[in-house]
């Protein structure tokens, strides 16, 4: 039996990177997927993959710095999936400008919309019908800046991902006595496209030494099938060899 067969999940960040290898790793495994995005494209070539495995995948575009996107991604999730068993909070963005000093008001707040609002945004949606149906799995992909905030990941990126630990610890302490949970993944650097967005991108030779895709997806797969008695609340996950 596929570990996650049966399983309805919606992946924010879906047609890129660790949300792509997450939702390909899950697909896999049996889930059905909603997968969320703004580039309608790659969604549908993550989407056509997933099917290809057998399970149901639907696009739902969506700018998540948008409340009104959020809630009308949810809807389609809903209509096309019916309930929704795991939320993963994958999508995210970085800016090149890393300090106080270089980060602008409007990138600041743009970081902290994205990066976290729209997080808490999914949960509060998703949260009631889990809560209702005594099950549900929340995973948050925040970063090693949330357990160590530096000024390399930049002050906005820092404070949005410190903040998902917070939204993920207050949402155990409300959602647990009801059989749902909720995991902070916190990966180290990873082979994507986000990197192209450092000050500095690293050399091919140095991104094969990162987390690829494929480790945060075999990690969710994880995280997503354990039994619902059992609550992995952290994970952090580095390069072994950086
Ligand atoms: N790569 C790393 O080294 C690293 C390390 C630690 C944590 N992380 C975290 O891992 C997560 C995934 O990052 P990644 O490295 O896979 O980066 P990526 O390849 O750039 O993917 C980012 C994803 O987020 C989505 N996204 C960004 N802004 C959005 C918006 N306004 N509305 C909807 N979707 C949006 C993008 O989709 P569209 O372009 O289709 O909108 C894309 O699918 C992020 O939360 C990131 O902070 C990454």
């Amino acid at each position: 039996m596929k570990r996650l067969h049966g399983k309805t999940m919606l992946i924010t960040g879906a047609s890129s990177g660790f949300g792509r290898g997450i939702a390909l790793a899950c697909a896999e495994e049996g889930a059905d997927l909603a997968l969320v995005g703004r580039d309608e494209g790659r969604l549908s070539e993550v989407a056509e993959a997933a099917r290809s495995q057998g399970g149901r995948a639907v696009v739902c575009v969506a700018d998540i710095g948008d409340e009104a996107q959020v809630y009308a991604a949810v809807e389609r999730a809903r209509a096309a999936l019916g309930r929704i068993d795991v939320l993963v909070n994958n999508a995210g963005m970085n800016v090149t400008q890393r300090s106080i000093a270089d980060t602008s008001a409007d990138q600041w707040r743009q970081l902290l919309n994205v990066n976290l609002t729209a997080a808490f945004l999914f949960t509060k949606a998703l949260l009631p019908e889990m809560i209702a149906r005594e099950a549900g799995t929340i995973i948050n992909v925040a970063s090693r800046a949330a357990l160590h905030p530096h000024l390399a990941g930049g002050v906005g990126y820092s404070t949005s991902k410190q903040g998902m630990d917070a939204l993920t610890q207050v949402t155990n302490e409300e959602a647990n006595r009801h059989g749902v949970r909720a995991c902070l993944l916190c990966p180290g650097v990873g082979n994507t496209p986000l990197l192209d967005r450092r000050p500095t991108p690293p050399p091919p030779e140095q991104r094969l030494k990162m987390l690829q895709p494929e480790d945060l997806g075999a990690v969710v797969v994880l995280v997503a099938s354990m039994p619902a008695r059992v609550n992995i609340e952290l994970v952090s996950m580095l390069p072994t060899r950086l």
